[in-house]
């Protein structure tokens, strides 16, 4: 084994994070009685719920695709895959077969890679210009997905360049319909307002929020997720519990519904977490997480409260400066964070033990073995959860602090919601991880 085993017994670690832990804590315990007034001062806040895209699930859902695009406005598509798994499967040349029989004329677009770049959005939006495509099928998991999005927007706007939409330098406000067909459970894009790209030239990662990502139609067809290798089935399974994670740990009180449908969705991703690893082929583990994933990152398990999403940010700025899997980030990160802000609202990390975990007893030992529990779920999966159990090991402090740096935009904003993080507290952050 490579530097993954530096960091080989988690119970040490965690002793050592819950000292760590405990001195934040014993400083936050102050703090806390203002942000506790606060909190019971609010209930479940006004939203708008909009999840229009039509899915389709279960066996052969892909052999739809020709009807959903015509039902869907589409004439000419564009297919926007990965690295060839898709080629390799045959699930490429039978989709284009499925299109061309219903004599809709397609062309593929290949080499999405995880982490996908914007070069290449930018490159397949003057394609399906030239094509003249009306719509954009991702093929794939989230990389294809978004890129498929990106593709969608640059196409729509041949005056503006891509980027831009992500910069929130200009506003978009026209894009091309986006249908994909999922072949692994993970980033939820194929029902989600999200997409996120790397800007190769600047290490940016960054995601826009927006309904025009959201995708007209949704083939899930839990068999095309068979050929998936472990880790991407981990990552996956990472990612899904970290969109209801970055969602349920909020100082918003009320939301009965939503936290239960939360701490539902957490206990199926686990428990068929634990069987998808040990079986792909698991038909029934597989379908779970397929559809845990999507409604994971739908906004179901979000309504009535403002997200955090702290632990994507942070996450994204390890992918940007290092090319981690999304989910690998996301784990690495997590038990750090958690413990960081436990302080802050230990009853919500109680409540989140004893429902999510079955662990109760006092409030603060509770809410800490309620961290440590999904720490050693990660490591379970063989999943990182400090720098050294990835391969970019311990890094220099001055690599925490520019990870920092950029996580805050250079001191223009705070991370997250549950805690309001400012650049300090996140190099705190990377500096725990970073073990
Ligand atoms: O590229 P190919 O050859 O297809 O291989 C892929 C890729 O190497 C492989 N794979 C996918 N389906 C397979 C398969 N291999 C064998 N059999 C199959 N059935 O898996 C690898 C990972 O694929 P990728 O699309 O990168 O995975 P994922 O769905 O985890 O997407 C990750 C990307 O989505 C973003 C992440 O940041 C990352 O860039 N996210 C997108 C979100 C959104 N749009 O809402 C939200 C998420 O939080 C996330 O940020
Ligand atoms: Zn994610």
């Amino acid at each position: 084994m490579t530097n993954r085993r530096r960091c080989d017994t988690i119970s040490p670690k965690i002793t050592r994070g819950r000292k760590a832990a405990h001195v934040e804590y014993g400083a936050l315990r102050q703090k806390q009685k203002t942000v506790k007034h606060e909190r019971e001062a609010k209930i479940m806040q006004s939203f708008t719920m909009y999840a229009p895209t039509e899915i389709v699930f279960g066996g052969g859902a892909e052999e739809q695709l020709a009807a959903m695009v015509r039902k869907h406005g589409g004439s000419r598509v564009m297919l926007v895959y990965g690295g060839g798994s898709v080629v390799k499967s045959g699930l490429l040349p039978k989709l284009e077969e499925l299109l061309s029989k219903e004599g809709i004329p397609s062309v593929a677009f290949g080499g999405v890679q995880p982490n996908p770049l914007l070069a290449l959005a930018r490159e397949g939006a003057v394609s399906a210009r030239e094509f003249g495509a009306d719509m954009i099928i991702g093929v794939g998991g989230g990389s294809a997905i978004d890129t498929a999005k990106a593709v969608a927007h640059g196409a729509a706007n041949p005056e503006a360049d891509i980027w831009q939409f992500w910069k929130a330098e200009r506003p978009l406000t026209k894009s091309l319909p986006v249908g994909v067909v999922l072949t692994i459970s993970a980033a939820g894009s194929e029902t989600s307002s999200s997409a996120v790209i790397t800007n190769q030239e600047t290490g940016e990662k960054r995601g826009i929020n927006t309904e025009f990502n959201r995708p007209r139609f949704a083939l899930m067809n839990p068999e095309l997720t068979f050929t998936l290798p472990k880790y991407q089935i981990t990552c996956g399974i990472v990612d899904i519990i970290m969109h209801t994670l970055d969602r349920y740990f909020t100082q918003t009180g009320g939301n009965e519904l939503t936290d239960e449908i939360a701490e539902a969705l957490l206990r199926v991703v686990i428990r068929n977490g634990r069987k998808a690893a040990s079986d792909p082929k698991d038909y029934g583990a597989m379908s779970e997480l397929m559809w845990c994933g999507s409604v994971s990152h739908n906004g179901t398990t979000g309504l009535g409260r403002p997200m955090d999403f702290s632990v994507h940010q942070l996450g994204h700025e390890l992918s940007g400066m290092f090319d981690i899997a999304h989910g690998a980030s996301l784990s690495t990160m997590w038990g750090s964070w958690a413990l960081y802000v436990c302080g802050e609202n230990p009853e919500r990390f109680a409540r989140y033990a004893d429902k999510v975990w079955g662990i109760t007893g006092d409030t603060e030992t509770a809410a800490l073995a309620g961290i440590e529990k999904t720490v050693e779920y990660f490591r379970e999966l063989d999943m990182p959860v400090c720098f050294s159990d990835s391969r970019i090991g311990v890094q220099p402090e001055a690599v925490a602090a520019e990870l920092a740096l950029r996580c805050s935009f250079h001191e223009k904003r705070l991370v997250g919601q549950f805690k309001k993080l400012d650049r300090n507290d996140l190099f705190s952050i990377y500096k725990l991880a970073n073990r």
